[in-house]
């Protein structure tokens, strides 16, 4: 059975090269997850008031999260950091405290820049966070995808043949792996 992925794209424009690499993952990967774009752009700021009465968009959120397998984030580095949108459903989902919709969910982040840094700062504070989410986040291959612009892709939005589409290939089949191996492991430790 295909393992169900939540995307997170953390960006909410709609020609988002984030948006399309998470695309072209998704299609890539298709034989072996079932992967669906859960949206974040109509999530309200977070509000530690409304832990107890949280809003239905919160409620839906943490539903869609918590119903996946693994998740796979697509960010684009803003500021050298996480975007606001993105930190703010990470937020959204690890709360209220011991409810963390994001506890031990197989994970790997992709990050897409048109920049030659290829938005390592923005990659690496999100795994911060992934750290203390406790969710095990695929080591290799790293995804800081640089020098990606509206011109890596077709009309349809797929990625021309290169070196960025066999590594985003080869991005796809490691994500299945990697799920696939911590989906199997706790189901054997729940034995
Ligand atoms: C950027 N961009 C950017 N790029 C980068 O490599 N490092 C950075 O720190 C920033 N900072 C930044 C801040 C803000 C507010 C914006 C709007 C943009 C450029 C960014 O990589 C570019 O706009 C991408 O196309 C955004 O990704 P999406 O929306 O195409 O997925």
């Amino acid at each position: 059975p295909r393992h169900k992925i939540a995307i997170v794209v953390g960006s909410l424009r709609k020609d988002s090269i984030n948006r399309k690499v998470a695309r072209s993952i998704c299609a890539f990967a298709s034989d072996r997850l079932d992967c669906s774009i859960v949206e974040i752009g109509s999530l309200p700021l977070y509000d530690q008031d409304s832990d107890a009465n949280p809003p239905a968009e919160y409620v839906r959120f943490r539903e869609q999260i918590a119903a996946a397998d693994g998740i796979l984030f697509c960010t684009p580095e803003y500021n050298r950091g996480v975007p606001g949108v993105l930190k703010n459903a990470i937020d959204v989902g690890s709360r209220p405290y011991g409810a963390s919709v994001w506890d031990k969910k197989p994970a790997a982040i992709v990050s897409a820049s048109p920049g030659g840094i290829g938005g390592f700062g923005a990659n690496h504070q999100l795994r911060q966070a992934c750290v203390f989410l406790n969710m095990p986040v695929m080591q290799q291959p790293e995804a800081y995808l640089g020098h990606v612009t509206d011109d890596s892709f077709d009309g349809e939005g797929c990625l021309r043949e290169g070196p960025l589409k066999q590594l985003v290939m080869s991005l796809a089949a490691a994500f299945a792996d990697w799920v696939d191996l911590i989906v199997r492991s706790r189901r054997l430790l729940a034995e």
